[in-house]
């Protein structure tokens, strides 16, 4: 088994002037590159371990890189697909909003939510939502990529707080850099998607 970095869906400017074409290159071919290689190295080392070559290796060390590795890489792969260039304007989709209203009372309450859980990651993670085996929807964090996650609960919806994710941009106000994206570049029809496939 190999990993493999996914291109983008859409020109590394197109998410301009709220993501800046030099933030999406080194975010997609340096960090997003970094954790398929991470993981990558991981599974040789474990594989390697199997057939007797790494006897001594740290199985447990190597099994916390793994995670680490794996967890960011799909939550990028999720991150790209679920943004789209910033100006379109928004189709009410009548599952989605069930959903949304179902879970959070109305698309208000679930916006405030998740700007907030947003802006609220101590250091370096992301905001996301899940569908949950319950088929409905909840928002989290997810301390750097892989501390938290809920087993059986998928997320549908993933904003990066890390700063490689804004400090170019935005320095230190990750807050404009949330506000920003989640009115802009969210393409919720992708994100009806994956909750209705859920
Ligand atoms: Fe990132």
């Amino acid at each position: 088994m190999k990993y493999e970095l996914p291109q983008l869906p859409y020109a590394y400017d197109a998410l301009a002037p709220i993501i800046s074409k030099e933030v999406m290159a080194l975010h997609h071919d340096k960090h997003h590159a970094a954790y398929v290689a991470g993981a990558n190295t991981a599974l040789e080392k474990l594989e390697k371990n199997r057939a007797g070559e790494l006897p001594d290796l740290d199985l447990k060390a190597t099994l916390r890189d793994l995670s680490f590795h794996v967890s960011g890489h799909l939550l990028h792969e999720l991150f790209w697909q679920i943004m789209q260039p910033p100006g379109k304007e928004y189709t009410p989709i009548q599952s989605l909003e069930d959903a949304v209203t179902k879970s959070f009372g109305g698309y208000e309450q679930m916006q405030k939510q998740f700007i907030g859980v947003a802006k609220a990651v101590e250091g370096s993670g992301w905001a996301v939502m899940y569908a949950t085996p319950t088929k409905e929807l909840l928002i989290m964090t997810i301390e750097k990529h892989n501390l938290n996650h809920l087993p059986g609960y998928h997320p549908v919806l993933a904003l990066d707080v890390w700063e490689h994710a804004y400090y170019l941009d935005y320095k230190n106000d990750r807050g404009t850099y949330v506000d920003k994206w989640f009115t802009e570049l969210i393409n919720w029809e992708e994100v009806a998607e994956r909750i209705e496939a859920a």
